[in-house]
């Protein structure tokens, strides 16, 4: 990222050079293991990429907002009055549904200047939402003195895409991206949100992302549709226990489950649920022990159980995971994210890297006529301020 080049660009939109923008970061993030297990009280294991969404930002003294992107031509001006509504099919909603958020606390916003710069692929399942949404968070709290905490301005970025931009995602993406930190995962219970840092040491190996480019289909109403077969499943396990969510199930209660699911789709759906959660647990203790050969049988495992149980991994995916076990030097390898396309994660021997990544290009295109791409990202910092 080319600081001077961004702020060239943000006086070529916006003049006035005598007034410095100021530059705030937020990464996007990968989950390593813990899929759709948030918005069931479960665990997550994600970490924070050193890519991410820059946003450079300056105050007015009048009560427009201007908003920018470099990444693609749709600007906007939005005067403050009273609340914000939806905008349509715009990425300004990301920004926007966080104002909102600010306004509802009752901070006093004033009129600003943005120019957004992203190099999070789009609908990768990378988090460029969420990582829109907490640039602008820490900005507007630092801008406004609002003096909100980080899991304030976390949750206000859940809320705005939940409530604004009309995404019903749990709370793993923005919690990454707000308390990331370099080198390590963030293990979280979603429940209590209580978390825990864990170094991630690679060794020989290496985090290797994949991108199917698959391009974004269904996935926002299939996630909704697994989230209320998830509330399906918690409604029908009331007379076993008055569980409040599907992670208060043991393993060793799966057995007793079809007694009380008689949907087969909807107990998969438990079952997978349930099954991920305690390879989270397992997941973060072997590799606290440096077995890494362990945490890739996991990683493997989640996948399958993404892809039978839970179904939500699709020919792209299935293609890059399966073909890529095939290939040497391959720790474990998983869909990432919602599922449905987006990205695998894979860790790899470092020595059979350039190998894995060409063979398994060939192999993806010949099987599903698309080019697949690749990302060897450094885990970095959560949301805040830059200097430049
Ligand atoms: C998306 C959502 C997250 C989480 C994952 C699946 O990334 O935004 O809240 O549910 O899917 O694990």
């Amino acid at each position: 990222m080319d600081t001077l080049k961004f702020a060239e660009s943000f006086f070529g939109k916006y003049g006035n050079r005598d007034i410095r923008p100021v530059l705030f970061f937020s990464p996007g993030r990968v989950n390593l293991i813990g899929e759709h297990t948030d918005y069931n009280g479960g665990f997550v294991f994600p970490c924070a990429l050193n890519f991410g969404t820059y946003l450079l930002i300056r105050q007015t003294n009048n009560d427009i907002l201007r908003f920018s992107t470099i990444n693609f031509t749709d600007d906007a001006e939005v005067k403050i009055e009273g609340m914000f509504t939806n905008q349509g099919k715009r990425w300004i909603n990301y920004p926007l549904g966080v104002i909102n958020e600010f306004l509802k606390r009752g901070v006093k916003i004033s009129g600003l200047e943005m120019l957004y710069y992203g190099d999070v692929p789009n609908g990768a399942g990378l988090s460029s939402s969420a990582s829109i949404e907490m640039v602008t968070a820490v900005a507007l709290n630092e801008f406004f003195a609002a003096g909100l905490s980080t899991l304030d301005l976390v949750k206000m970025s859940q809320s705005a895409e939940n409530k604004f931009v009309g995404m019903n995602c749990g709370i793993m993406d923005q919690f990454a991206v707000g308390f990331g930190r370099t080198d390590n995962a963030i293990f979280l219970n979603c429940d209590t949100l209580q978390y825990e840092n864990v170094p991630i040491r690679l060794g020989e190996s290496t985090l290797i992302i994949t991108n199917t480019n698959k391009r974004r289909g269904l996935t926002d109403s299939k996630y909704n549709e697994r989230r209320s077969e998830c509330e399906k499943a918690v409604e029908l396990l009331q007379p076993l226990r008055p569980v409040k969510n599907l992670s208060e199930i043991q393993i060793s209660e799966i057995p007793l489950l079809p007694q009380y699911i008689k949907d087969e789709v909807v107990l998969r759906r438990a079952k997978h649920v349930i099954t991920e959660n305690g390879r989270v647990l397992e997941a973060v203790k072997v590799l606290k022990n440096n077995n890494l050969v362990r945490f890739g049988e996991l990683m493997n495992q989640s996948h399958d159980s993404l892809k039978d149980d839970y179904e939500v991994t699709g020919k792209e995916l299935d293609t890059l995971v399966y073909e890529g076990r095939k290939l040497p030097g391959v720790i474990g390898t998983r869909m990432t994210g919602a599922g449905f396309g987006g990205c695998t994660v894979s860790i790899v021997r470092k020595n059979d890297s350039a190998n894995f990544m060409k063979i398994l290009a060939e192999n993806y295109k010949n099987i599903t006529g698309l080019v697949p791409e690749f990302y060897q990202p450094e885990i970095g910092n959560g949301a805040g301020r830059l200097e430049y």
